[in-house]
């Protein structure tokens, strides 16, 4: 091996990491969908974001596309686990889609806070990163009441037209810290800017990030396993450098992981996004174990036990057909 120290070797594992609630849900819908209606089931953008298990749903004839227009007339479609906008709907609607709605309860409802304070004429602080599907949805419920703000300098400049009757409401999967910090910029500016009703930003991206940060400040290295469209993946990168990690890096597979980060490197830390099979992260282990990195220890900062049940355009079939 690369490494040059002579100090034990050892592994940190987050836990919780990878799969949450809401992918879990999406990928045995489509799973679900492919065995009751077989092949092809089209789906609208990656139903999570991560390479793997994009591909290994294509393998079972998953098909999937862009926008709706690209689906078979009267053809079966699913809508991904980061939530559409109403046009969307509306758009497969008038195709005569069949459709199955994977998007995560959790950024549901964040969507149907928008529609209600839209309707109760908030204007809509909505932060998260412009372009990312999600945010699309989102965004999508109240156009002309929300505006997006990307980052705490952002936060500096947005304008809005009555400060008296703001809210910001949040992406699920954005680092706790930054939009904290985002909030406290928007607040200075505008005292009277409300907070959303409940926390926006979901447990698993939370539990993800606070588990991370247990570990970063003892690793000379981070391992994130995750997609590079994975936003709540790239966080924790991002998370674990904040709070001490000498390096940290991402990857989709353990092959990618390069030999030289191992370099000086005793302690290791291990985690994975919210849409990363656990597949994937015995492989990095395994890979570590080669490399002398047998003593893996797992650092536990919650227990998760959410489950959310089947799309319900799913449920109903499954029960009507058994
Ligand atoms: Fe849902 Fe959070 Fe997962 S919003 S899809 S539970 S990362």
């Amino acid at each position: 091996a690369a490494r040059t120290n002579a100090g034990p070797q050892r592994v940190l594992l987050a836990a919780p990491r990878g799969y949450c609630a809401g992918v879990d849900r999406a990928v045995i819908a489509v799973e679900k969908a492919l065995e009751h209606y077989g092949p092809p089931v089209y789906v609208r953008k990656q139903i999570v974001h991560n390479k793997h298990v994009v591909e290994t749903l294509e393998a079972k004839g998953a098909v999937f596309v862009e926008e709706t227009d690209e689906v078979p007339e009267g053809a079966m479609l699913v809508f991904s686990a980061h939530g559409v906008s109403p046009a969307v709907v509306n758009a497969a609607e008038e195709r005569g889609l069949q459709t199955i709605d994977a998007t995560c309860p959790l950024v549901t409802k964040v969507h149907r806070e928008a529609v209600r304070f839209a309707k109760n004429d908030y204007e809509i602080l909505l932060i998260g990163h412009e372009g990312h599907e999600e945010v699309e949805g989102t965004y999508g419920e109240a156009p002309e009441a929300t505006q997006i703000v990307n980052s705490p300098e952002e936060a500096e400049t947005i304008q809005v037209k009555n400060p008296d009757r703001l809210i910001w409401l949040s992406q699920t999967t954005l680092s706790v810290d930054e939009t904290m910090e985002t909030v406290r910029r928007l607040r200075k500016r505008f005292p009277n800017l409300q907070d959303p009703p409940s926390d926006d930003i979901c447990y698993a991206t939370s539990n993800r990030q606070a588990a991370i940060k247990k570990i970063a400040p003892q690793a000379d290295l981070v391992i994130v396993v995750g997609s590079a469209n994975s936003s709540n993946s790239v966080r924790l990168v991002e998370v674990a450098l904040e709070y001490g990690a000498k390096a940290a890096y991402r990857v989709d597979f353990a092959h990618q992981v390069d030999e030289s980060w191992f370099v000086d490197a005793q302690t290791v830390g291990v985690t994975s996004g919210a849409s990363v099979p656990e597949v994937l992260v015995r492989d990095v282990l395994s890979l570590l174990s080669e490399y002398g990195y047998t003593d893996v220890e797992e650092v536990v900062e919650a227990e998760e036990d959410i489950l959310f049940s089947l799309p319900k355009e799913l449920r109903a079939t499954l029960k009507a057909h058994g």
